[in-house]
């Protein structure tokens, strides 16, 4: 059963702040995780690892070379800490960082090199990857986020279970979170979908739906839920739907 987790950059660091990490959540989603790590890939995002460098150096709008290495670092840095809160866990994982095996275009993913991720799971190793600075076949800087990284990956190996964990109960209308969404309804609820809080240039909860709606189509259904709840990792990890559910029109 192929799980692809991934839990917000809102969830492991303070997003107004930067270079802030939450050390002890950034434990705790560990040792969730440690509980069913078997055929998971993990993705994570950047908070403010990724997001408040980007927007210093103008991405994705500006091409910048000296942000494109800057924001990469920064958000390795993360991925480290994160594969090394998983190993003290007792998970075997490895860093794959999305600059070095995928390319864009128009901001999209246009290939991605996907067998080291095939083979870490076939060798029981978790691939981690993460929110990540990307170069586009237009000649545009670019920025990969994690909710991308996640219907692809997902696409790719017909996840069975697809999970986005946030620092809000699911997908917000008027302030409560809907059970399910279909792209039907989108039009209905979306103007008064909850943004995000802090910096974010990777479109917030709105960007999170358009690529779970895309993956629903598809056949693929997936959940967005509140990592920050003690035990909703590992029941997402279940397959047990917690927050909304992202379905395809019946
Ligand atoms: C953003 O990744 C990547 C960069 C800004 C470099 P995400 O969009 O997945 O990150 P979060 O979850 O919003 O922090």
């Amino acid at each position: 059963m192929i799980r692809v987790l991934k839990i917000g950059g809102s969830i492991l660091t303070d997003k107004s702040r930067e270079f802030a990490p939450r050390e002890e959540e950034i434990t705790r989603v560990a040792k969730e995780i440690a509980i069913h790590p078997d055929d998971v890939v993990l993705v994570h995002g950047a908070g403010s690892f990724g997001h408040i460098p980007a927007k210093k150096y103008g991405l994705p709008h500006v091409f910048n070379r000296q942000g494109l290495r800057v924001t990469h670092s920064c958000v390795a840095r993360l991925c480290e800490m994160v594969v090394l809160a998983l190993s003290h866990a007792g998970v075997d994982c490895l860093p794959v960082h999305p600059l070095s095996c995928l390319h864009l275009r128009g901001g999209r993913i246009d290939s991605f090199f996907m067998d080291p991720i095939e083979e870490m799971l076939k060798n029981g190793i978790m691939p981690v990857l993460h929110g990540d600075v990307a170069m586009d076949a237009t000649g545009k800087a670019a920025i990969v986020s994690g909710d991308q990284l996640v219907a692809y990956i997902a696409k790719s190996l017909q996840a069975d279970v697809v999970a986005i964990g946030s620092n809000v109960d699911g997908v917000l209308f008027s302030g409560r979170p809907l059970s399910r969404i279909t792209r039907k309804e989108l039009s209905r609820v979306e103007s008064a979908i909850g943004g995000s809080e802090g910096v974010d240039v990777t479109g917030g909860m709105r960007g999170k739906l358009l690529e779970l709606l895309d993956l629903a189509d598809l056949g693929i259904e997936s959940m967005i839920f509140n990592a920050g709840i003690k035990g909703n990792i590992t029941r997402a990890l279940k397959g047990e739907y917690v927050g909304t559910r992202i379905e395809r029109d019946k």
